[in-house]
Parts: structure tokens; sequence; C-alpha cells
């Protein structure tokens, strides 16, 4: 179920317990990518979009070195702490999130003023829809308002993607932070994760957008996503190169014959997407269906032969969305995978019955119940509505 957040109520818990009103409510949304997994840390390409869930901060400046954030989800649990002494908290895990990003922040921007915070959120945890990435943009939204620092949407997604590498602790890429701080209402993004340029493409209006949530309880999704990064690095210097961005399909064949064949079949995931990611920015630009239909089909191929990151949960909802869809859309798993969801992209007058062919036969399938979300594009926390 996904929460109805209104930021009439943050705004209200925020006076009751903070005993004023707040000086801002900022917003950043989560995000689904529709082609291009496990190719960001790859300095490849990837297209999500920005959606309309997200994570809502209610807050004010103080006038000392403290911040206070209230989680509004998470049993209106509070945590205080000194901007001038930062240190991870393994009791409170959400709050490192609000740590991490800070002191991110604080290496451009040291002088910034202690807050007063109350979050709320309605991105559902542990999908694959980047509740992490949200959270840590509607932070830094937050603190570039109050404190009216000039900090760019890139600049966000950087330190936002920072604080996940170095106090989190997962590697991930670029992406999630990216869209957070910088999708587009109605659009999809290109990014190019080599030097961050941007394109975008408007979503065709008969087109809607679908998330199943497969709603397996994804395990190992840390130690499994590095692994991977690890082993695309390796692959990259087998062919002597910096990253598989630089390796073509043909020099990743030359040495096919002597590199290890998990390697080679990561490798061969990632530059492959990275074709279809491209094709797929032109083919919704286009509004050709057959072509958005085969290539996320093809990308789930990959994703579930080649990078090893499919269930047999997401693999039952993207064959029988397919069989159903035909090429009036197309499905795939979307995100880091090992459970999460399935991103659908069809015909709008098709969707009704597509969340039926789910209803009818997921749970007969797998034993779970799924969770159906339609979602829009929207703008991200750093574009001016
Ligand atoms: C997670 C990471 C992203 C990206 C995806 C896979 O969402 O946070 O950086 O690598 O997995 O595409």
């Amino acid at each position: 179920m996904i929460k109805d957040t209104s930021t009439d109520a943050l705004k209200q818990y925020f006076i009751q317990t903070i005993g004023h009103k707040p000086e801002l409510i900022c917003h950043a949304p989560g995000r689904v990518n529709l082609m291009g997994d496990h190719t960001d840390y790859n300095n490849g390409f990837v297209l999500p979009i920005a959606i309309d869930f997200g994570t809502d901060i209610a807050a004010s400046l103080r006038d000392d070195r403290l911040v206070r954030v209230i989680a509004l989800d998470i049993d209106q649990n509070e945590n205080i702490f000194s901007l001038d002494d930062i240190i991870f908290d393994p009791e409170n895990t959400w709050s490192n999130y609000v740590r991490g990003t800070i002191i991110a922040l604080m290496q451009t921007y040291p002088d910034i003023k202690g807050a007063d915070l109350v979050v709320s959120g309605n991105v559902p945890q542990g999908a694959g829809l980047s509740s992490s990435a949200s959270f840590e943009i509607a932070i830094l939204s937050t603190f570039s308002q109050l404190n009216q620092l000039s900090m760019s949407g890139v600049e966000a997604a950087l330190k936002g993607q920072q604080a996940e590498n170095e106090f989190v602790g997962c590697n991930c890429g670029i992406m999630d932070q990216l869209i957070s701080a910088l999708g587009r209402k109605e659009q999809v993004m290109l990014l190019d994760c080599h030097d961050l340029s941007l394109q975008y493409a408007s979503l065709p209006k008969n087109l809607s957008v679908l998330i199943i949530n497969s709603n397996v309880k994804r395990g190992l999704v840390d130690s499994e996503y590095n692994t991977r990064r690890e082993q695309c690095e390796a692959a990259a210097k087998y062919c002597g190169k910096n990253n598989l961005r630089e390796v073509t399909l043909n020099e990743l064949g030359a040495v096919k014959s002597t590199i290890e064949p998990i390697l080679y079949q990561r490798a061969r995931h990632v530059i492959t997407e990275n074709n279809r990611t491209l094709a797929m920015f032109t083919a919704v630009h286009n509004q050709d269906l057959a072509a958005i239909s085969q290539l996320m089909a093809d990308s789930h191929q990959s994703l579930k032969n080649d990078f090893a990151v499919t269930t047999y949960e997401t693999d039952t909802l993207v064959a029988m969305l397919a069989q159903f869809l035909g090429e009036q859309g197309g499905a795939r798993m979307t995100g880091g995978g090992f459970g999460g969801c399935v991103v659908v992209l069809a015909d709008e007058l098709l969707i009704d019955a597509a969340i039926d062919v789910v209803l009818s036969q997921y749970q007969q399938k797998t034993g779970l119940v799924p969770d159906i979300y339609r979602c829009s594009a929207v703008n991200g926390a750093f574009v001016d509505s």
C-alpha cells in the first residue's frame, strides 16, 4: 500500500513537535528506470524517469549547530546530532542518509546552519525505486534552500552518491540521485554517465508507466551489487580499458576464448545494454511501440542470463506481461534486481487489462501478492516547476 503523504499533515506535525511553522517543505522524487541497468557505474547510458512518489521534508533553520530530525514514518523516531561531530549511527540506520549527506555537503559548504527537520515519504522501501536517493536529494534540497546555497542538481546528485558510497557503504552509481534531482515532468532522461550530459524526450501521451513490485524480499542486494561492480571492473581491465564503456562488442569478442566466462557475460550485458538504452531513447522519441517492446524484452533476458540479477518472480511477471502486451508495450525488471520491481511501458488502453493479468496469475504462480503502482514522470527536486 502506498501511503498518501499530505504535506498539510507534515506541516501540522512540525508545528506540534517543533513549536512553530516550518520555513519550507521540500520534495524529492523516487525513480523508475526504463532502460540501462547496471550501466551507470560502467560510465554507460541510463534512461530513467522521476516518479510521483517521493520524500517530503518540513524544515526550519536553528540558531545552533544541531540537526534534529524526526522520521514520521518510522514511529516518529527522533535523531539529534551536531554538525561538528557527525559519526555513523549503527542503531538508527535511517539517520545515516542524513548524516552522510550532510558530511558530503559540508565539504563544499562548511558554514551551513543546524536545522529542525520532519521527514515523511511514500516511495516503497526496498523495492528498487530509490527511496534512499530521494531522501538524500530531499535533504540536499532542504539545506540548499535553508542556507541559500547556489547548488546545482548535478552537484547535489554527486553529493548524494558520495554519501552512499563513503558513508552508508553502498557502491552505487549516479543514476538514482541524478534523476531525483533533475527529472522532468512527462519526459524521460537519457543520461550519459561518462560525462553526466543529459537529453530529454517526451513520453508519448498514449503510453503509461506501470510498476509492479514482486514483493520478493531483496536479499544480498548490497553484497551482490558490489560483486557485479567488481566483475565489470575486472572485465574492463582484462580488455585493457578503464571501464566497460570503452570496450566494444568486437573487442570483447577478441578475448572470449581466454577471459573468465562469467566476466565475459557481465561485460556483454553492459555493452549490449548501453546500445539498447540509446535505441530505446530513439524508440520513445519516435513512439515506436514495437521497438520498445523488443528492447525491453531483450534487456530483461540479458539481465537474467548474462548479469544474473533477476529472480523467478520477476521473470514470471515479465513473461506474463510480455505475452499479454505483444507489440503494444514492454516489460522488464528495473533497478538493481534480486527481486524488487518490474516496469511496464504500454498503451494506456491496455493498462487495466495488464493489471488484471498480474492480479489473476502472479499469486497463483509465486505465492506472493504484488503491489501495483501507476506512475507519471515528474520534475526533480532541482527543477523549477
Ligand atoms: C541501483 C543503484 C544504481 C544503479 C542500479 C542498477 O539502483 O543505486 O546506481 O546501478 O542499481 O542499474
